[in-house]
């Protein structure tokens, strides 16, 4: 088979891991791998390189992606899906690994629709796809965010000061409700359960009235708390540009209004892309390997149309379509992360 692997959407640790495991398991079936360069972009525009395990070999543990993503929708171009099945063609694929969050694995589930042999394998920080436990990406950005938390608490404690912190999570507040948890954070603000600022300023005041002089508050971006007037700029899939977006960020709107409110020094931080950037952490490295080497053993079975996934301590294979639906805190969670508040 000659599989063609592209990665979709925004990076995150693991994605060299994953291609690394493809590789290994396809070369051992005498296979040959083609990189998809800049993910759907690439299958747009003809964008091809050659890759074998050796290239990969030494990329285990390292951050983004070698072979670049995008976040280019073919769905949205006129001729698009026929387009990317014409360079397909072209480049003789004969099987497609399609490595991303809900958008990329959207445009997977309607290339494998028109007959095309997709497997999926779910990557997103956000973790916020329904058909698996854990996206891989998510508990490095977890960890990465607990550590800058601590380090951003501990400052507070030293100054008397209200910490706000802004994390990434653009639809599900996965990423602030762990790493805050982790983190021992005294509130969590996440766009499933509505916290209103008020509640912030209660609790703040209620610490200090206790003599206890900081607090530390996390704020998923994709919380709505004051902006969205219709001119940010969105990409192709609809979502908002943040590094274009206008107005203000939550954590400047919340610390503004707890300094006006409770009346006590507050500062804020946006995590933003930091906590992305870095290199995958054991269980992301482990689980890579475990869904790449899944993934090419779906396509030898001949079970494409699929997504592998994390189900407890194992990989299994759910259907494409179903497994890339948005997945959102549940209610159980919620209480657990805000029985914690205090
Ligand atoms: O990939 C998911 C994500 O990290 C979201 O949490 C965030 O909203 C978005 O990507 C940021 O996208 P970009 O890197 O394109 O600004």
């Amino acid at each position: 088979m000659r599989i063609g692997i592209l990665n979709g959407g925004g990076d995150c640790a693991g994605l060299n891991s994953v291609t690394r495991a493809v590789l290994k398991a396809a070369e051992s079936k005498g296979d040959t791998v083609v990189g998809v360069l800049e993910g759907w972009n690439g299958l747009m525009e003809g964008k091809f390189k050659q890759i074998k395990f050796s290239h990969f070999e030494g990329l285990i543990g390292s951050g983004g992606t070698a072979l670049s993503t995008s976040r280019t929708n073919p769905l949205k171009k006129p001729g698009g899906l026929a387009t990317v099945e014409r360079n397909l063609k072209k480049a003789k694929i004969d099987a497609l690994i399609a490595v991303g969050g809900d958008d990329t694995l959207g445009v997977a589930t309607k290339l494998s629709e028109r007959g095309f042999k997709v497997v999926g394998v779910p990557k997103t920080i956000d973790n916020d796809l329904a058909g698996t436990d854990y996206s891989f990406g998510f508990f490095t950005a977890v960890d990465e965010a607990m550590r800058m938390l601590e380090s951003l608490a501990t400052t507070g404690r030293s100054h008397g000061r209200v910490m706000v912190v802004e994390v990434m999570g653009r639809d599900a507040g996965w990423i602030s409700a762990f790493a805050g948890l982790a983190a021992g954070a005294n509130m969590i603000l996440v766009p499933e359960f509505e916290t209103s600022p008020d509640d912030v300023v209660s609790l703040v005041k209620s610490r200090y009235r206790n003599g206890q002089r900081s607090a530390l508050i996390v704020v998923a971006e994709g919380v709505k708390l004051s902006y969205d007037d219709g001119k940010i700029q969105k990409d192709e899939f609809g979502h908002p540009l943040l590094a274009k977006a206008a107005g203000e960020n939550n954590a400047s709107f919340l610390a503004r209004y707890i300094e006006k409110e409770a009346k006590v020094e507050t500062r804020a931080t946006v995590l933003g892309h930091t906590i992305r950037g870095t290199a995958p952490n054991a269980y992301d490295r482990i689980m890579t390997t475990m869904l790449g080497y899944k993934a090419v053993e779906a396509l030898h079975s001949g079970r494409a149309g699929v997504m592998v996934a994390v189900h407890g301590t194992k990989v299994v294979e759910v259907p494409l379509a179903e497994g890339s639906r948005k997945k959102y805190m549940d209610r159980a969670t919620w209480e657990l992360v805000s029985g914690m508040f205090g």
